[in-house]
């Protein structure tokens, strides 16, 4: 037998456990908020229901919510408290988890007013039914405004908010909390941030992206940041690229009414991919204060080069799903899906190179892609780093040696991977392929957070590290608009919109993309 029959190439890479995780001291200690009203436009919708209310719920559970807390449903459907109580009872029933005893109590936070949100009279009636629940629970004048409406509506809101009195006497600093997109390009993000800080200051504005709050993300700072080691190896001269990637199976669910206006790059990379790449390329600030860090994050952003639109093909790919099997079951196609267009052409899927020009990632290619409907659903984060500058294996291994990755799985499971080669044990030379494996939960009892848990507990903390400022949103705008524009005006040379298949990995233009740089994707292997 050659050597080369018994080589580590063709096993998959194994996997070594880092040993049991025995807890270091204590979890750390919960910081519990203050008194405060959370008044949710939209509180019939989709969000409400999915994310805010169970997120809400659990933090109930937790004992993280204090007692003097109460919630003021408003949305245009009619109804009144009890069938809102009802309708909400349903959705966390629903998203599992329930506790009759929790619910009992939670139910008893909960109220609901019919508004139109442009009928200032209706506001101030608004105005004395939450004055009314605030005697009753004592939070004492402490507002919270979630924007959960579609966005058409946020500025008439915010204005409305305002002229009715309802953000209070200045005595008490209301907060607004506004969920993404904030805007469709930079001139309608522009406009609407204008007319947000003119009703209020950017400290009362929460700019929510619930991709912060996930804990692997958050995590990318303590990382970096609290170990010696990666820092000096975290630049052009050790890493070869980066990959971010968040795939999902699901496809736009009861949302096409949203997903027509905004497709992936509106979804996914304005917001959330963009927010998590600058978390991974920006620089240590000189102290973890929330201004200190969106700083850094912000410089990231405004090193972005921007994509050359004449050769925009050559780093960007677009795709939309068809019919197709996920998860063992028939799925329409994009086009298919109740309340898209027979002929829409909006992407559901994108792959996008990039670059950061600036001294520490000079010509790195950062690949980001996300896209519905795909075979496996996986968000992380893969560092690569430069194969070994020299082949002191050749004569014995005669294949190259890959490379060393560090991958940083956000979902579904989040977990820290190192993936290094060893020697085989035994009489020859062979290496094998192995993941060094960090489990976040394991050895881990004290309580954990999803993430619209944590950045609602944040907002009523006030802290902001994990919400998006004014400056970060817009230049994620500015760097993403001229590719929109271009894609949207339908011009000669605009990157066409491929079409994959349900249940496959994305099309096939973004593996020819990715094997043209010399590269492959990574799987969540
Ligand atoms: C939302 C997008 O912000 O994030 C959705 O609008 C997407 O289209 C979702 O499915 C993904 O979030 P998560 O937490 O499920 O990865």
């Amino acid at each position: 037998m050659s050597l080369k029959d018994d080589k580590y190439r063709n096993d998959p890479p194994q996997t070594i456990r880092i040993g049991k995780i025995e807890p270091t001291g204590e979890p750390c200690e919960e910081f519990y908020p203050g008194p405060a009203a959370m008044i949710i436009f939209g509180a019939s919708g989709d969000l409400a229901r999915r994310k805010i209310m169970p997120a809400l719920f659990k933090l109930t559970r937790s004992k993280i919510l204090t007692e003097n807390f109460f919630i003021m449903g408003m949305a245009r459907t009619e109804m009144d408290s009890d069938s809102f109580r009802r309708m909400i009872e349903a959705a966390l029933r629903e998203a599992g988890g329930f506790d009759e005893a929790i619910w009992e109590r939670f139910s008893k936070k909960l109220y609901y007013k019919t508004v139109d949100y442009t009928d200032i009279k209706a506001l101030e009636e608004a105005g004395r039914l939450i004055a009314e629940k605030e005697r009753a629970h004592g939070t004492n004048g402490n507002r919270i405004f979630y924007l959960a409406t579609p966005p058409s509506v946020y500025e008439g809101i915010i204005e409305s908010i305002k002229a009715s009195g309802l953000s209070g006497n200045g005595e008490n600093q209301a907060r607004v909390v506004i969920e993404k997109p904030s805007g469709r390009d930079l001139e309608s993000a522009r406009a609407l941030d204008s007319v947000v800080l003119r009703n209020f200051t950017e400290e009362q504005v929460f700019r929510i992206d619930h991709y912060l709050g996930k804990e692997t993300v958050q995590n990318i700072l303590m990382l970096r940041f609290a170990n010696a080691i990666f820092e000096p190896l975290w630049n052009r001269r050790y890493i070869d690229h980066v990959q971010i990637t968040v795939a999902e199976t699901n496809g736009i669910e009861k949302r096409a009414g949203y997903y027509e206006q905004a497709g992936v790059l509106r979804d996914m990379f304005q917001n959330h991919i963009l927010q998590v790449l600058a978390l991974a390329a920006m620089e240590p600030p000189s102290i973890y204060d929330p201004e200190l860090v969106r700083d850094e994050k912000i410089k990231v952003l405004r090193a972005l080069r921007p994509v050359p639109l004449n050769e925009i093909n050559n780093w960007l790919v677009l795709g939309q799903y068809v019919e197709g099997e996920v998860d063992g079951r028939l799925v329409p196609g994009y086009r298919e899906e109740e309340g898209v267009a027979k002929d829409s052409e909006v992407p559901t899927y994108a792959a996008m190179k990039l670059f950061i020009d600036n001294w520490r990632w000079q010509d790195v290619p950062f690949y980001i892609r996300s896209g519905k409907r795909l075979n496996k659903r996986f968000s992380e984060v893969a560092i690569q780093f430069k194969s070994v500058p020299h082949r002191l294996f050749r004569e014995t291994l005669k294949e190259d040696i890959g490379p060393n990755t560090l991958i940083l799985k956000i979902q579904p499971e989040e977990r820290i991977q190192l993936r290094f080669h060893t020697k085989n044990p035994g009489s020859r030379v062979c290496l094998r392929d192995v993941f060094m494996d960090f489990s976040y939960t394991e050895g881990y009892k004290g309580l954990t957070l999803g993430a619209y848990e944590r950045v609602l507990l944040d907002c009523m903390l006030g802290d902001k590290t994990l919400f998006v400022r004014k400056d970060g949103a817009e230049l994620s705008w500015a760097f993403l608009t001229p590719m929109l524009d271009f894609i949207e005006s339908g011009y000669a040379g605009a990157p066409e919109v491929n079409l994959y298949r349900a249940g496959s990995s994305g099309p096939v233009e973004a593996d020819k993309f990715i094997t043209r740089e010399g590269r492959s994707w990574r799987d969540d292997g």
